[in-house]
């Protein structure tokens, strides 16, 4: 594979100091396109990568073939959902087959239809806002941790009817390091701690959130259970966050450097909306997610066993050269983009429209109102090749300067807890004030 640098990737006169290698996450193992459309795959009990486009179609088509269940507890049968490793939470819809898949999918589409994502959109504007307000006269900002990582958590935490105060310790819970992510850390603990609570108060007091929504009941009238409820949140804030953070971050690390491009961003929505389309497929902020063949399956010489793990390859396929030309670019204005970047075929990602509306808000708030920021990481070049993953691109933040320019006059405001200061996780309601801090004090 050829390395960011050889190619050139387009670079428009934008800033020298930073190495396209400091901004490439393309050397990480998982996102290379292998040779074989179906490639062995050694990664926490997956067997198999599925890597080749058409390949990738028609196995998320075939959700006989390839489950997606999560039988609990863990380990007790193979079908041990997509997750890489398994997590100790049902994730709910993801991991549920049909039929009892449907019944949850129904229950969540008025949540994500684009009308209610239109809806959420000023709020998530108002965030955005926040966010930037907060270091907007100082010149100087961390967009990862100050911005990019807290608006989805914002959002979530509206979107679910949970305290907005919590959004950075949900942050912490999804952002963690590494690959035990999904493991109940006590930022984990607390969300649930907060599911809980939420769920009691929303039974006495509906509200228009989404654990209001679930405790209606759904198709054939059937209600669902609290456990039930944990599960879908879950899902949600495993879903939602991660991945929006993750193609924010590379759409503006991207146009840091590419100042051409970032001016005509600015100035052409549909060329923005492009520009999103392209980092979703050269990003693939979901690298894959596993199922378990449920029978043995042929794939050219390949024998895929019943009870394998097969890791579908989002990320991998697309960057398959059959169907995208000079797939290891990016290019923004880029036609036909049919990616596989949010999944396909039923477990298709139920955010798409929230995550764009996201992203989208977060690069036209930062395009307008710091339009000449540059990279100021600490970044020391080397002559090697760098492997740069998510971990590390994560970790390093975004850190920016720019011209200071003026608050929005905009009075919303929010006191964000923080982990370490929480006194107890029950009675979280009793917050002392030195458990509150502001976004910049609680940067890891
Ligand atoms: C840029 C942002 C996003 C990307 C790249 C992304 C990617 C994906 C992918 C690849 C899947 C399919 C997983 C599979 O087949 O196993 C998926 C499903 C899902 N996503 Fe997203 N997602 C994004 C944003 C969101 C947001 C904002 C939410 C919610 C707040 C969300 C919630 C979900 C849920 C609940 C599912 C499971 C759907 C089902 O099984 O029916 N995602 N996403």
């Amino acid at each position: 594979m050829n390395g960011p640098a050889e190619r050139g990737a387009g670079d428009q006169g934008g800033d020298q100091s930073v190495d396209e290698r400091y901004l490439g996450f393309e050397t990480d193992p998982k996102y290379e396109q292998i040779a074989t459309p179906v490639a062995r795959f050694k990664y926490y009990g997956a067997t198999w990568l599925i890597t080749g486009y058409d390949e990738l179609l028609r196995a998320l088509r075939d959700d006989d073939t390839y489950s997606s269940e999560h039988d609990l507890p863990t380990g007790s049968t193979e079908r041990v959902g997509v997750m890489t490793p398994a997590t100790a939470i049902r994730a709910v819809p993801t991991e549920v087959d049909p039929p009892d898949y449907y019944f949850y999918r129904r229950l969540l589409g008025s949540t994500f239809a684009p009308s209610a994502v239109r809806a959420l959109t000023p709020d998530i504007r108002r965030f955005t806002t926040w966010c930037l307000d907060r270091y907007i006269g100082t010149g100087q900002m961390d967009l990862f941790h100050d911005m990019i990582a807290l608006v989805p958590g914002l959002t979530t935490m509206r979107l679910l009817g949970l305290p907005l105060e919590d959004s950075l310790i949900v942050a912490e819970a999804v952002h963690a390091r590494g690959d035990d992510r999904f493991d109940l850390n006590p930022a984990w603990e607390v969300l649930l701690e907060r599911i809980g609570q939420a769920v009691e108060k929303r039974r006495a007091e509906p509200a228009s959130d989404l654990i209001s929504t679930l405790l209606r009941p759904g198709a054939g009238d059937r209600v669902c259970t609290d456990e039930e409820i944990v599960e879908i949140c879950f899902a949600v804030v495993v879903g939602g966050m991660s991945t929006t953070a993750k193609l924010v971050l590379g759409a503006l690390s991207y146009f840091g450097v590419h100042l051409d491009e970032r001016e005509r961003a600015r100035q052409d929505p549909e060329f923005l909306a492009g520009a999103i389309e392209e980092f979703l497929r050269y990003y693939s902020p979901v690298p894959f997610m596993c199922r378990t063949a449920s029978t043995d399956v042929h794939f050219g010489v390949r024998r895929i066993r019943k009870g394998d793990r097969v890791a579908m390859g989002f990320a991998a396929a697309n960057r398959d050269p059959a169907v995208f030309p000079r797939a290891h670019e990016i290019l923004l204005d880029r036609t036909p983009n049919r990616h596989l970047a949010m999944g396909h075929g039923i477990h298709s990602c139920i955010g798409s429209a929230l995550g764009r509306a996201e992203t989208t808000v977060m690069i036209e708030e930062v395009l307008r109102r710091m339009p000449d920021y540059r990279i100021a990481n600490e970044y020391q070049p080397t002559a090697e090749p760098v492997r740069v993953t998510w971990t590390d691109r994560l970790q390093r933040g975004l850190v920016v300067t720019f011209t200071p320019g003026e608050h929005s006059g905009q009075d919303f405001h929010v006191e964000l807890n923080r982990l370490d200061r929480l006194d107890r996780l029950d009675g979280l309601d009793g917050q002392s004030p030195g458990g509150r801090e502001t976004a910049r004090d609680a940067q890891p």
